[in-house]
């Protein structure tokens, strides 16, 4: 069990366990309950249960067996609509019909990237076949899902998860795992995956072949090989409270024994500097040198010196708050 995959070994199995998308399962369960469900367009971000919920509702309406009546194409794999049209086709013709449940699901992943042309053959195709098999596609963005498909079906729109929720999942899944997760290596998976469920069990199944049992934000940033942000509000908090030459040696550190580009400290400070407590003035000033500073980087400035300019102008900004 332990080298499967963590994302599929926790995907929720039926509507109840789907965390967070609740006006979303609460009308699944209804179309469960009616047993009937109309077309159904799902779009939102990746990793947060799309395609979780449409299999959920699958299991739930035609119970274990639920595989037999359900086909999932993805369309950037597939040859062209015609292929589509025919797998649609024999899918909808020959596949068993349950006998409480008068149709099928075709589920097709990223419709989205179907040209126009393609999508406007697979609308006559789920107009054909609408009897005996309703469609739920699925997509990221619904502008790139042309209108008369939109209005044949009921449109769903899946958020990010939220900090509360997405933590919780994680939490459980490390007790279930016989992890020790530390506070910040739970925000350091937040703050990587941004809500994206998928992404943050892989950080957490990532992290824990690596490091073993404990976890925290270290462990979550060597995996991610990325820049930990804690690092950079280290530097952003000492040039407030006036120790430039303390934060000038966190710089160094990062930029000479770590290596890290200068771009991504700069990225970072970015963020942390529109994050802090600063007054707004002191924000438009900061985020006119960044500008600078990174554009020099371009040009092979020295990015010791461009970096600490910024330092040095931030601590100028901590000085004047404190006064
Ligand atoms: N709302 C959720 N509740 C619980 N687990 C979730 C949720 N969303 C995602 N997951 C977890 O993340 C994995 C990926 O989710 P899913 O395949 O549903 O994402 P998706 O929205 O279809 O993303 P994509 O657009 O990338 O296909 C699931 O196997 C599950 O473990
Ligand atoms: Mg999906």
């Amino acid at each position: 069990m332990c080298s499967s995959l963590w994302t599929e070994k926790y995907r929720p199995q039926t509507l109840d366990e789907i965390v967070n998308q609740s006006e979303i399962v609460s009308r699944m369960k209804k179309f469960v309950k009616e047993r009937n469900i109309p077309h159904l367009l799902f779009v939102g971000p990746a990793g947060v249960g799309k395609t979780t919920t449409i299999l959920a509702l699958s299991r739930d309406l035609f119970g274990p067996s639920y595989r037999n009546f359900v086909m999932e194409l993805n369309a950037s794999d597939e040859r062209g609509i015609n292929v589509i049209r025919e797998k649609v086709k024999s899918f909808a013709q020959t596949a068993a019909i349950s006998p409480e449940v008068p149709f099928k699901i075709l589920i097709m992943d990223e419709a989205d990237s179907l040209t126009s042309a393609a999508q406007h053959a697979l609308r006559r195709t789920m107009e054909i076949y609408t009897k005996t098999c309703r469609f739920c596609l699925i997509g990221n963005y619904s502008e790139n899902i042309i209108e008369p498909i939109q209005s044949r079906c009921s449109v769903f729109r899946f958020s990010p998860l939220s900090e509360q929720d997405l933590k919780g999942r994680i939490r459980s899944i490390s007790i279930k795992e016989n992890l020790q997760l530390l506070d910040e290596g739970l925000d350091a998976i937040y703050e990587a995956s941004a809500g994206d469920v998928r992404k943050a069990i892989n950080l957490l199944q990532a992290a824990a072949a690596v490091q073993g049992g404990v976890i925290d934000d270290v462990s979550i940033y060597s995996v991610l090989g990325q820049l930990n942000p804690t690092r950079i509000r280290e530097m952003v908090k000492l040039c407030l409270k006036g120790d430039f030459l303390e934060a000038r040696e966190v710089l160094r550190s990062l930029l000479i024994e770590e290596g890290i580009a200068a771009e991504d400290i700069l990225k970072l400070l970015y963020f942390e500097i529109l994050k802090s407590d600063i007054a707004e003035e002191w924000k438009v000033k900061l985020s006119d040198t960044i500008g600078e500073v990174d554009y020099r980087l371009t040009q092979g400035s020295r990015p010791e010196i461009q970096l600490s300019a910024l330092l040095a102008k931030l601590t100028l900004a901590g000085e004047e708050m404190h006064r």
